[in-house]
């Protein structure tokens, strides 16, 4: 019998890209699709992708309830939402996979400072392994609970990752992000006439993603690392791109790069090193990676300006998300890594 999993927050944007992923996934069965919102109504009228696929609809039975009959839960909830219910969720036995931030932070102080919120639960904080397989496979795949990173952190950490060990300063993260990442809730920001078409500065400092990115480049360097970031909204709908700034006094030159990066990457079937001589497209752009798990990653010296640039590049809603939750799934549950995610990006999009 397939391991039964169900998804918490599934008329979300997350929610409902984890099961496009989870209904083709060859190794499990969908079991429940909670929404407070659309309970009783089929999956296909909020996510019309999905008509077709299957004849499951959305229930507001009690998120333990559901738990409780779930080898594997998913929670695609705001931030703040599962850690009020996770002490009793874990009492079930389920394998939880959590997409929000709520445990993706080691310190409990690291919420008071960047989500201005008190942790209730920050004894379970331990109890999470930190989903970035391309870090922490070995970690992940003999966890119990996953904190899957968030979509922009995700993108800045992969570049940043091979050239932890260089930065002196401070690292600064240019990022840039499609409209989804915001998720499916309507706000006077999001509003098509108003986010159309910007380039808006929305959060020049403080954005909370750099705490993880921080705590997780700190570790790979061995030694506590400064790094800010700007976040701009742009006219994508999926999608981010991230590039960083580390100034440096001694600029290695492009083949030391690529020999760090193909190290770095070596055993990563989803991250591509994308950097050209030629062509429009010798640096990471989000729009070859949509509707794939791929993180593209690449780089760049500045001799004159006493810089390395780092590139990411990915699918918010994908690698940045559920495909790097059903990626963390499959080392837990001993699937083979890639399987159910083999999406090619589309292309022209
Ligand atoms: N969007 C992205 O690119 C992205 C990427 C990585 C991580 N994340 C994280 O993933 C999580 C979900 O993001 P999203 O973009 O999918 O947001 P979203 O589209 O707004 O969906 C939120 C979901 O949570 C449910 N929900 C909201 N408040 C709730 C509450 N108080 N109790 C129970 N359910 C509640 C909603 O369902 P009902 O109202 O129908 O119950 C909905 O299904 C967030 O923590 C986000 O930061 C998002």
């Amino acid at each position: 019998m397939k391991p039964k999993v169900s998804v918490i927050g599934a008329s979300g944007y997350v929610g409902g890209e984890l099961l496009r992923l989870l209904l083709t996934h060859p190794s499990v069965e969908v079991k429940y699709c909670y929404s407070r919102s659309f309970a009783k109504k089929y999956i296909h009228t909020v996510h019309p992708n999905l008509r077709k696929k299957s004849e499951l609809m959305f229930t507001d039975e009690d998120p333990v309830s559901i738990a409780s009959q779930s080898d594997i839960s998913f929670f695609a909830l705001p931030h703040g939402q599962s850690s009020k219910i996770m002490q009793r969720v874990l009492e079930t036995g389920t394998r939880v996979i959590d997409l929000g931030a709520d445990f993706r932070l080691e310190d409990p102080e690291d919420y008071k400072i960047w989500y201005k919120f008190e942790h209730p639960s920050p004894s379970l904080l331990q109890k999470f392994v930190y989903g970035l397989p391309e870090l922490w496979a070995f970690k992940i795949k003999g966890a119990r609970n996953i904190a899957v990173p968030g979509c922009i952190a995700t993108s800045a950490i992969l570049s940043l990752a091979p050239l932890a060990k260089m930065i002196q300063t401070t690292a600064i993260v240019d990022a840039k992000v499609g409209s989804s990442g915001s998720g499916g809730k309507p706000s006077p920001a999001t509003h098509y006439s108003e986010r159309f078409g910007v380039v808006r500065v929305y959060k020049p400092a403080g954005h909370r993603h750099t705490a993880e990115i921080i705590q997780e480049i700190s570790k790979i360097k061995g030694e506590k690392v400064n790094i800010s970031m700007s976040a701009h909204a742009v006219n994508m709908v999926r999608g981010i791109q991230t590039t960083t700034h580390i100034p440096s006094d001694d600029i290695p030159d492009i083949k030391e790069l690529w020999r760090q990066f193909r190290q770095f990457y070596s055993n990563s079937p989803f991250v591509r090193i994308v950097r050209d001589k030629q062509g429009n497209n010798k640096y990471p752009d989000p729009k070859f990676t949509i509707g794939s798990n791929f993180a593209d990653v690449g780089f760049e010296i500045d001799v004159e300006g006493r810089r390395v640039l780092a590139f990411g590049a990915l699918d918010n809603l994908v690698k940045g998300a559920a495909g790097n939750a059903v990626q963390c799934m499959n080392l837990m549950m001993g699937f083979d890594e890639e399987e159910g995610l083999g999406y090619i990006p589309l292309h022209p999009v």
